[in-house]
């Protein structure tokens, strides 16, 4: 998949393209109409310029003994012309000239108004019935010079609006996003199992649809795992009054039935019966497990809480159970103390029921609340392993069960923020299963 692209980098880009375009063209139609308007203005100095030196050179040539012979124009002054002139007769022998003139830029013969060579601008006029003509010369580049000039000045901002653009469309785009960015965190620092609205202050018009939709979506979800989870819970808890009943009135019956098949059939269906119980129990426990209240509002003390149900359980385990604690006076999580006997009992019963029945169970906490459930037995291949805590999964095992009590084990993990980890086989052995929960210390 392609990473998703940065807002702030299109819109920086994008909006620095933009501008950079615009000012480009913007900056072309500027230099057409200055380069128009300068040929304009030259072309004026050039035409005012003959206009006002051929009366003096025509004064200047008549009053002089021998008219046709040459004279250069001494400058004043050492200086760079940069307009030369030339003045002829109508047959183009030169009669008068600047001092700086180059005889090839003019035409070979004098063509009044203006012409353009490729290197100069030419104005030519004449007097004396077109006896006598001057010419004015300006060099193109004196007016390139200039244009470029005037473009300078329009380019040069663009050095500094590049580098200004981009960085007032990134500081513009992270300020308008800061709200997103915190609604984001918000959603990302909440726990798994929490469903209730996100409050976001003050998001952009455009994200608070968003933010709606995103709570409407989560306050579905979580009516709808409500209901599941009070159904499940409802159900099982409405089967037990009359499971019980059944229970007892078909022990009855089979104390009072003669030995033989129907004594057998009453046996059964007793098993089936306590099965049915069991399952309903179990039920009752994922539904407390996958809803709210997992957590206590006080730090627990695991060690009596661990110690009560070995306790209870060793009574059915015999000898098999051995139970480890730390040296530390207490284990303090915030783990609410049914919870956290649900969990234990089903690990230790999946011990006792899946776990080779001649070898002991090794059950641990450590001072850093990590809880070990250590069994023998047949190894469990990894594919299994991986599934064992999805609901009604269960092993190739004999031992009776619905698959939930791992389910539950997770559900409850998972909502105390614990880590719940499967193991087969058991670390430092070569057989065996081990669960181990790595509880957060209050
Ligand atoms: N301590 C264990 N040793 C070996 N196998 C185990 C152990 N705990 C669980 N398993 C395997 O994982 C499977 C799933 O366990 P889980 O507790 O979810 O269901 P179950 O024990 O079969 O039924 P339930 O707990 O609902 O009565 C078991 O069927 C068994 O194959
Ligand atoms: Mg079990």
């Amino acid at each position: 998949m392609k990473p998703a692209a940065s807002l702030q980098r299109r819109l920086g880009l994008g909006l620095t393209l933009g501008i950079t375009l615009l000012w480009l063209l913007a900056t072309a139609g500027a230099g057409l109409v200055v380069q128009h308007e300068l040929d304009e203005a030259f072309d004026s100095a050039l035409e005012e310029t003959a206009q006002r030196i051929l009366p003096l050179a025509v004064l200047e040539i008549v009053n002089r003994e021998e008219p046709r012979a040459l004279q250069h124009i001494a400058s004043l002054q050492a200086h760079k012309e940069y307009l030369t002139y030339l003045v002829r007769d109508n047959h183009g022998n030169t009669l008068l000239q600047s001092h700086d003139a180059d005889l090839a830029v003019f035409n070979a013969q004098p063509l009044e108004g203006f012409t353009t060579t490729s290197s100069h601008r030419l104005y030519a006029a004449s007097a004396l019935r077109k006896t006598v003509f001057i010419e004015v010369a300006e060099p193109l580049a004196h007016r390139h010079e200039a244009a470029w000039g005037a473009l300078q000045a329009f380019l040069l901002p663009l050095l500094l609006l590049i580098p200004l653009s981009l960085f007032g469309t990134w500081l513009l785009v992270r300020l308008s996003l800061r709200s997103v960015l915190a609604y984001r965190r918000a959603i990302e620092t909440r726990g798994a199992g929490d469903l209730s609205p996100i409050k976001a202050a003050r998001l952009p018009a455009e994200i608070n649809p968003l933010a709606d939709a995103v709570n409407h979506l989560m306050e579905r979800l979580r009516r709808a795992l409500e209901a599941e989870r009070s159904f499940t819970a409802n159900s099982a808890h409405e089967l037990r009054t009359p499971l019980a009943a059944t229970l007892a009135q078909v022990q009855r019956l089979r104390r009072e039935i003669p030995e033989g098949p129907l004594q057998e059939r009453a046996t059964q269906i007793e098993a089936s019966l306590r099965e049915l119980a069991r399952l309903s129990e179990k039920l009752m426990q994922l539904a407390k497990a996958e809803g709210g209240g997992l957590l206590s509002e006080t730090p627990q003390d695991l060690l009596p809480l661990l110690a009560h149900v070995v306790e209870d359980l060793r009574r059915t385990a015999g000898g098999r159970l051995h139970l480890q604690l730390p040296s530390t006076e207490a284990v303090l999580t915030t783990i609410d103390p049914d919870a956290f006997a649900i969990l234990l009992r089903n690990l230790i019963e999946n011990a006792m029921k899946h776990g080779a029945s001649d070898q002991p169970i090794e059950v641990s906490l450590s001072s850093t609340a990590l809880l070990q459930v250590v069994n023998a037995g047949p190894l469990v291949p990894p594919a299994l392993l991986a599934q064992l805590s999805e609901r009604f999964v269960r092993g190739p095992g004999q031992a009776e069960g619905s698959g939930l009590g791992l389910a539950i084990a997770a559900a409850i993990a998972q909502g105390v923020g614990a880590r719940l980890l499967l193991a087969s086989p058991a670390p430092g052995k070569t057989d065996g299963f081990a669960v181990s929960v790595q509880f957060a210390p209050a």
